[in-house]
């Protein structure tokens, strides 16, 4: 068993290639818009190695798909590890703490993969998923008319679209509402702890914050297990059955750490990326008003357009060729998401934005194979859910012209901070 998140990820050597210089993901162009440069390299270079991020970047649909779906010859057991290796003092913070999130689902491999797929992922069903609709649709109107009551314009991120999928999530395992704020800023930190360049006085205060929230998780577990409710903890603690076999509450509150991140930081990100996209078609957003274009393909088109997990990471069992470049036993791969989804052989005309595309749902915002998003039916849930209530409540919402859009820097999320709306 390894310790997530505090092992480092040494830096990898490769050859230097004219593409390996001209991707940076922190480059402040790159940040504002990754798209043109990927469309450069994909061109050009479709598979390279990229020093800044110790990685061989895969920026082809095609070959994006094939490493995602060959769990053979790619392991996952890498992908949340952090991008800076950790400095001295924030790994003895988690060794101090006796941190032991042990990997389950997205940094691990078959077969025990697939036997912990199979029991974290049986309650997280569409149908069950469905349960939470008026939840959603109570959170939205409720944010909604805290948004509509105060001063216009404003901002969307912090006005709705970064509370709800906390809020949602928080819902679905049975966390209390008042600890919304606490977790939500560490989420934010882990991005930029495990896939950012975080200092080292921001490693320790992140590092300070991780450990008091898997202290929280082993905590709401215990009471969980104490006292059972109707939610998707204690459903995990009905299906275990008292059987360690099945899952510990230990790897139970590993999944309580691990889903507070992966399901609110990516939605939030999403429903933000979706209304930067769609609001400035003002045709479009007035068939979604008048309900003349229904918001599922809208909430597809926007998830491919602009994901919020941009890349992801594998790592090669052995040598491989990928698009004729050969890639050594070990080496890291950083699959490139937003070009996959950007790649005029699979979609026509990538960069518009067109809702009911015939091959939409072939994009791999959720990933794809063995590990394909396990949250993904509740992501699509809340986003359509959004979507259908801002545009009943607020039909006149536009974007402010001329603002700038600040994302957090770092590989792998596309975090928009800001979205200034008028209504
Ligand atoms: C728009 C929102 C979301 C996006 C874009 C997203 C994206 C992803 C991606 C790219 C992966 C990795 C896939 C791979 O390695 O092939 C993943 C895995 C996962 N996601 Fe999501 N996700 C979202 C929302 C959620 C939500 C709401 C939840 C929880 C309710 C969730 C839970 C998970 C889990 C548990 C895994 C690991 C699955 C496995 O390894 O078997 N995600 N997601």
């Amino acid at each position: 068993m390894r310790p997530l998140s505090t092992e480092a990820s040494s830096q990898a050597e490769g050859p230097i290639t004219p593409a390996s210089g001209r991707f940076d993901p922190f480059d402040p162009t790159y940040v504002l818009d990754p798209y043109p440069i990927l469309a450069g390299l994909r061109a050009s270079e479709p598979v390279f190695f990229s020093p800044v991020v110790g990685s061989w970047v895969v920026t082809r649909f095609e070959t994006v798909k094939a490493v995602l779906r060959d769990a053979q010859h790619y392991s996952a057991m890498l992908a949340s590890d952090p991008l800076t290796p950790l400095c001295p003092h924030a790994r003895s913070i988690f060794a101090d703490a006796g941190f032991n999130v042990p990997p389950l689902l997205v940094n691990n491999d078959p077969p025990s993969h697939t036997h912990y797929r199979a029991f974290f992922g049986a309650p997280l069903q569409r149908e069950r998923m469905q349960t939470l609709k008026p939840f959603i649709q109570e959170t939205v109107d409720a944010y909604l008319d805290r948004l509509a009551a105060g001063p216009n314009p404003a901002d969307l991120v912090a006005g709705l679209t970064w509370d709800v999928p906390a809020l949602v999530l928080f819902k679905l395992l049975g966390v209390p509402a008042q600890d919304v704020q606490q977790v939500k800023n560490w989420a934010s930190s882990r991005v930029v702890m495990t896939w950012g360049r975080p200092t080292e006085a921001e490693q320790v205060s992140l590092s300070t914050g991780a450990v008091e929230y898997y202290r929280y998780s082993q905590a709401l577990v215990q009471q969980k297990f104490e006292n059972p409710a109707d939610d998707y903890l204690s459903d995990l603690i009905r299906l275990r059955a008292d059987d360690d076999a099945q899952a510990t509450l230990h790897e139970i509150a590993a999944i309580a750490f691990n889903l507070l991140f992966a399901g609110h930081e990516t939605t939030s990100s999403a429903a933000a990326n979706m209304f930067k996209a769609l609001l400035p078609d003002r045709a479009l957003w007035g068939k979604v008003c008048r309900g003349e274009q229904a918001a599922a393909p809208v909430v597809d088109e926007a998830l491919r357009m602009d994901p919020p997990v941009q890349a992801w990471r594998r790592q090669a069992k052995e040598a491989v060729v990928l698009d004729g470049v050969s890639i050594p036993a070990g080496g890291r791969l950083l699959l490139a998401f937003a070009s996959a989804n950007h790649d005029p052989d699979q979609f026509p005309s990538p960069d518009a934005f067109i809702p009911g595309r015939r091959n939409a749902l072939q994009q791999v915002s959720f990933g794809a194979g063995t590990h394909f998003c396990l949250g993904a039916p509740l992501a699509r849930l809340e986003l359509e859910v959004t979507l259908q209530r801002v545009a009943a409540r607020l039909p006149g919402l536009a974007l402010v012209p001329g603002q700038e859009f600040p994302y957090t820097p770092n590989t792998s999320f596309r975090a928009l901070r800001r979205l200034m709306v008028t209504w």
